[in-house]
């Protein structure tokens, strides 16, 4: 597929790192044709990340996410989901590639400064939760 969700954390936000962080979508190739600040309710972040409703991080992770505003976006590329979760890098800070975006952003796996979407299934699912059809440009 060549469409993703990213979502930029409030930890980075907070941190006034959304701006740097848009710069180096742009620059490494993924055209923005979504783009809006919110915040999440409670439920819809649950919602949102309920394949992890049963994992014992879950409700840190919700509390996390509805800590305050988080920018949201849908980008495309060849190859999106795959390309823009090697570009934001691994889960974990610790273990993300130098210059990626979690490595230079991320604090910890909890707070881990930007989402991108698994799978294209999910990208569908996610960008539906966040994006009515007439948010989204159609290039
Ligand atoms: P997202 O892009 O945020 O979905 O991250 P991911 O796809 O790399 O990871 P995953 O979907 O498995 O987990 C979602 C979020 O839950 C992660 O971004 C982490 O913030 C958090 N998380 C995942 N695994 C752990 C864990 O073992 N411990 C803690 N504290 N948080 C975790
Ligand atoms: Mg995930």
């Amino acid at each position: 597929g060549n469409t993703t969700l990213t979502m930029i954390k409030p930890d980075a936000v907070e941190a006034k790192k959304a701006g740097i962080i848009l710069d180096k979508i742009i620059e490494a190739g993924f055209d923005i044709v979504a783009l809006k600040m919110k915040r999440f309710t409670k439920s819809e972040a649950e919602l949102f990340y309920q394949e992890h409703s049963e994992r014992p991080f879950f409700p840190e992770l919700v509390d996390f996410m509805i800590s305050g505003p988080i920018l949201a976006g849908v980008l495309k590329k060849e190859n999106a989901v795959e390309e823009f979760r090697s570009f934001i890098g691994d889960t974990n800070p610790e273990n993300a590639r130098e210059g990626s975006i979690r490595k230079l952003y991320g604090k910890s796996i909890s707070f881990n400064a930007i989402h991108g979407s698994d799978s294209d299934q999910s990208a569908k699912r996610e960008i539906d939760l966040h994006f009515s059809d007439d948010e989204i440009l159609n290039i």
